[in-house]
Order: C-alpha cells, then structure tokens, then sequence
C-alpha cells in the first residue's frame, strides 16, 4: 500500500531543516558526489545518500567512497546487471518507497545513469523538486541511452546545474530556460582535489612500472562499442594500432573484461588491468601523453591534465573539448588549434550548487 507524503508538515519544516536526498549508481557519479556532499554539509544541509547498486564490484564502487571520503549511503537498493526497462523500473519502485519514507524537500541526481533516471522519474511523481548535476549535455544520437536519459531528467528538473555554455544552449532549443544555472563542471573539483591526494597516495606508475608521459591510457565500456560484436573488434584493432606507436594501459570495465575473456581476444601492445580507484586514475592520466576513450567523464578529465585525446564514439556531448583542440573524434585525423576552456570554471563548482540549493529549498 501507497503511503502519501505530508508536503504541507514539510514545507512548514522545510522553514527550519534543509534535507536533500542524492540518489547514486554508477562510478561517475560517486566522483561527482565527492565535491557536492561536502559543499551540502558544510552549507548546513543534510543529505541522505542512496546508492542504487547500479555498480557494485569494489573497485568500480567501494573505492570512490574511501577515495573520496564520501559517507556511507543510507540505503543500497543492490539493483544491477538488469536490461535498461528491468533495471530502471525496479529502481523507479524501490526509490518511490525511500521517497515516501524520507520526504525530502528536494532530490539530487548527477548525469545521465539509468539510476538518474529512475530516481528522477520517482521524484516528479511525488511531487519532489530535482536538482539535476550535469544538466544539458547533448550528443544529439537518441539510440544512446545516456542521452534518452538525459533528455527525460532535464524535463523533469527544477534546478538545472549546466557544466558548459553548449549546454546552457541545448536547453534553451528544447525550451527550458528556468532554473537553469552555469556553475562550471564539478568533475573539475573533483579532478583538483584529487591530483593534490594522489601526489602521497597514488603509486601506480610505480606498481605498473610507467615512467610519465611514456604510455597511452585508454577506457572502452559505452554500449555503442560493446553490444555489436564487429564494432568491439574494431574498436580493440584499433586500440592495437595505437599500441604500435606506444604502450597502452587498459584500465577495465567489468562488461569489457568480460567480453574480452568470453572471446579469448588478447591485445598486443595493450596491458588489460583491474580498474582503478579516482586517486590512481588521476595520477595515471596526469602523467599519460595521450587518453583513448568513449567515458564521457574522461574525455574532459584529459583536458583537465591537459593530456590530447581521442573519443571512440561518432559523436560527443564535449563539443567544447573538440573545438578547443584536446579532443578528436576516432574518425576525423585533425585536432583543431589549441586553446584553453573556460567553460568548466575555476574549481568551486560544488560550493555554487550548495548555495543554489539551500536558497532554493
Ligand atoms: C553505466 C551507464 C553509463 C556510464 C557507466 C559508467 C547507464 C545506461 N549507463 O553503464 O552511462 O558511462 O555506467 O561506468 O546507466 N558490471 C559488473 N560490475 C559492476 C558494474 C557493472 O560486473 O560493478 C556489469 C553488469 O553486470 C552489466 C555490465 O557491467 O552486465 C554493464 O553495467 P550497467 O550498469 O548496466 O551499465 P554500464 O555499462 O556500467
Ligand atoms: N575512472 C576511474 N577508474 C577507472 C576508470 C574510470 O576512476 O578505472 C573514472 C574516471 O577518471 C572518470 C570516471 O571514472 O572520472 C568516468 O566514469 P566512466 O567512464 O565509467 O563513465 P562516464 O563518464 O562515461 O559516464
């Protein structure tokens, strides 16, 4: 049975107490989470963490907790491993129950997961006020399925915390205007705090016997390179090509290790490793020449050390990292000319999201 919230006993509350609730899955967004759950608590608001399960071998989801010294989440939904429909509609009921029984004045959700979308879907029709961190992002190819979610999240949301100008831009075409606020990228704060820890934690060019700027760091996951088996062979050739000019340092998603063994596929030139916790894939990229990749989140973390990349996918939703010559697609040969982004602010990132929202709340 449905319990109905009390709005009315919260918004009289709400005058006093300030309760977000954050909903987390996936590995990009517990990095996202690092920065912003510490600007909400030291801006006085009290968080409830939910982790959707999403993710969940240790090293794709305990170790960005420890890395980042985020506080344990209240609730694990353990929800994984699911086609897109299962996996979002088991999580769609599960938060509407965590919802009811939370009643937060407002939701936080980052990026473009099927746990975003789930949680973003639960909130609306509870009446619940979503705050949505990397909002606008486009890479315009609704087969993608970040990008169905992304698309659905932003209409749902009443705070729209937009990383670039290009995203600021993608809303307004789709008619969202309000509640839209350019506060730079959070992955940005991420990325400074961490390479100031890495430089005492991170050992890994140690461990991996890497001397800096000698190899390629390179991530493949995106469904667009995994589902259709001839595509997955051409993206590890290509991978294979670059590993002719340099050494190539895999770090591996689950779903690409598993691939890679059921088809007894062995890279040469390519090292296959565990992935990595946030501290050593800072460090690791930092010392990189170049990034090979199809995460969203890395193709901008190469800029962020300004390490030259190459986006395995035919589209991005970084248009700014292309234009500003650290990025190219795998189809085209050229970078554009060099220069610097500004769009991605200056570090405090989190700190204007927190204040954004307690004013809001
Ligand atoms: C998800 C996101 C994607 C994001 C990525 C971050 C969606 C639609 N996609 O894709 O936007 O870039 O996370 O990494 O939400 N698996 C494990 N162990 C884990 C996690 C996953 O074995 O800890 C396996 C699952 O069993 C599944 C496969 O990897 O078979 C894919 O996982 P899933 O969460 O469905 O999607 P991602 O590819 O991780
Ligand atoms: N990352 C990591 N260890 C790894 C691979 C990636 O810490 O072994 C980090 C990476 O630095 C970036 C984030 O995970 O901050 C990107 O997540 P992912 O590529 O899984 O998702 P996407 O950004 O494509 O949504």
């Amino acid at each position: 049975m449905l319990q109905h919230v009390d709005y009315q006993r919260h918004q009289t509350a709400s005058k006093v107490v300030k309760r977000v609730l954050t909903v987390v899955g996936a590995r990009p967004q517990f990095i996202k989470a690092g920065p912003v759950s510490r600007a909400l608590a030291a801006a006085g608001i009290s968080e409830t963490l939910v982790h959707t399960g999403q993710h969940f071998d240790p090293l794709m989801s305990d170790v960005f907790f420890d890395d980042l010294d985020i506080p344990k989440p209240a609730y694990n939904l353990e929800i994984n491993s699911l086609s897109h429909g299962a996996m979002t509609g088991r999580m769609l009921e599960k938060l509407e129950q965590v919802m009811i029984t939370e009643a937060p004045e407002m939701l936080i959700v980052y990026g473009d997961t099927n746990s975003t979308l789930a949680a973003a879907l639960a909130a609306a029709k509870l009446h619940i006020p979503i705050a949505h961190i990397e909002a606008g992002p486009r890479s315009f190819d609704r087969t993608s399925p970040e990008e169905v979610n992304r698309v659905i999240v932003d209409h749902l949301s009443a705070l729209l915390f937009c990383p670039t100008a290009s995203s600021v831009e993608n809303l307004k075409k789709e008619g969202i205007s309000r509640g839209v606020h350019a506060v730079g990228d959070v992955m940005f704060d991420a990325t400074l705090a961490a390479i100031e820890r890495a430089k005492d934690r991170s050992g890994i060019l140690e461990r991996l016997g890497l001397s800096p700027k000698s190899y390629t760091v390179a991530t493949v996951h995106r469904e667009e390179n995994t589902a259709d088996p001839e595509r997955f062979s051409n993206v590890m050739a290509w991978l294979e090509r670059a590993a002719e000019q340099q050494p190539v340092i895999m770090p591996t998603h689950p779903r690409t290790k598993k691939l890679l063994e059921a088809r007894g596929m062995k890279l040469k030139g390519v090292q296959v490793i565990e992935p990595v916790g946030y501290l050593d894939m800072a460090w690791l990229v930092h010392h990189a020449k170049s990034m090979v990749t199809d995460s969203g989140g890395l193709q901008k973390e190469a800029y962020f050390h300004r390490v030259p990349c190459v986006t395995l996918l035919e589209g991005t939703e970084w248009p700014e990292t292309i234009d500003a010559g650290w990025n190219r697609l795998w189809t085209s040969q050229d970078y554009a000319p060099q220069r610097e982004i500004s769009d991605y602010g200056i570090g405090n990132c989190a700190e204007k999201i927190a204040e954004i929202v307690r004013a809001t709340v």
